[in-house]
């Protein structure tokens, strides 16, 4: 099993990493990312715009957009996924097609050109990592709540089949590369009949964890290569109904019936939220610690299950902070003790 891996490798707010990878002393952040984990997801900067928008000078409006389409710069990734390879720590590559993430500029294109551009960058991208990432997280978010597909940009310009397309363009460009299709609200199936409080038994957004199941049956129906699914698990223990985590049995049945389809099953991103519990502070750490240790637990307990991804490790630096800037979801403190949590954790592992 990979356990938990870091998202927040991000050498913009800590650059650590940059200058861990010239062989300078490992600050706080380094130690406990090496010593504590044996793999890595890159955040932010392995995602179309950012390889591609954010090279130095202005972009040449006029010229058309697939010049600057084509303009990469890896050297922010090189960086981390040296320092992760340099640790013997696997490396996840997230995401190649979000249409969070994607250029604007392919609403101005037309859908030959936006085909051309998505197979641009699939190739270009896992070409350049073809001998350090061979796993893929290749489209994400693709789904609504209501379990259908997003009518995104994609769709829009390529149609629903474009998800069966960048999966195919993906295994050309890197055949011996795990490909994974990846969204969040879905880690649930059927209703759950603990009664604790902590979990919601019937899953609100079922119809999105019924239409991610139905999505996978049907690309590996169709000889699809798609070899695992990433289910995010962005949960809240005091939240609003749809963020709460669903009861561990239902996360069971949903990693269960995936694997059915003879896929492997990871948890993408987990990190779990406790703002919205009262201030206790006692009682939001032992809602948070039941959490991390009940699902990984019922997750541990299936054989397609293959990995849990934590969404940073440290609270110090977590996306949830642009939303709640209080929150504390991880399992290091913004010191990097050990929380809870952490424990939480380790008796799941
Ligand atoms: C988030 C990052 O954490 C932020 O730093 C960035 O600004 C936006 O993207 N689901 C995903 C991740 O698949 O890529 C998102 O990551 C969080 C939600």
């Amino acid at each position: 099993i990979k356990c938990a891996t870091i998202s927040t490798v991000d050498p913009a707010f800590d650059p650590v990493i940059t200058k861990a990878a010239r062989d300078m002393p490992l600050t706080k952040y380094g130690q406990v990312l090496t010593s504590e984990f044996n793999a890595v997801v890159i955040e932010h900067h392995l995602k179309w715009s950012p390889l591609v928008c954010t090279l130095p000078g202005p972009i040449d409006q006029t010229a058309p957009p697939t010049n600057y389409l084509g303009r990469y710069d890896f050297h922010h990734v090189d960086t981390m996924v040296d320092f992760a390879l340099k640790h013997n720590m696997e490396v996840k590559g997230h995401v190649l097609v979000w249409h969070v993430t994607s250029p604007p500029c392919l609403e101005d294109m037309s859908p030959d050109e936006v085909g051309s551009a998505v197979k641009r960058h699939i190739f270009t991208t896992m070409g350049y990592f073809r001998d350090r990432i061979q796993i893929w997280d290749v489209v994400n978010e693709a789904l609504a709540s209501d379990g259908t597909l997003v009518e995104n940009v994609f769709y829009r310009k390529m149609g629903p089949s474009y998800i069966e397309q960048c999966f195919r363009w993906a295994h050309e460009a890197n055949p011996r590369a795990v490909l994974i299709y990846n969204d969040n609200k879905v880690e649930g199936c059927g209703y759950g009949s603990d009664d604790n409080p902590r979990y919601r038994k019937n899953a609100p957004l079922q119809a999105k964890s019924d239409g991610f199941y139905n999505l996978l049956k049907d690309l590996v129906g169709r000889g699809v290569p798609v070899h695992g699914a990433g289910m995010q698990a962005h949960f809240s223990a005091g939240g609003v109904k749809h963020q709460r985590p669903p009861t561990p049995s239902m996360v069971k049945r949903q990693i269960r019936r995936i694997g059915e389809l003879g896929l492997k099953v990871n948890i993408s991103e987990m990190d779990v939220r406790v703002s919205k519990l009262p201030q206790d502070e006692a009682l939001r750490s032992r809602a948070q610690t039941c959490i991390y240790r009940d699902i990984l637990t019922a997750a541990l307990s299936e054989p397609s299950f293959d990995g849990v991804w934590l969404w940073g490790f440290t609270d110090r630096h977590t996306w949830v902070k642009n939303f709640y800037y209080d929150d504390r979801p991880l399992i290091f403190s913004e010191v990097y003790e050990r929380k809870d949590s952490y424990e939480g954790v380790k008796c799941a592992l």
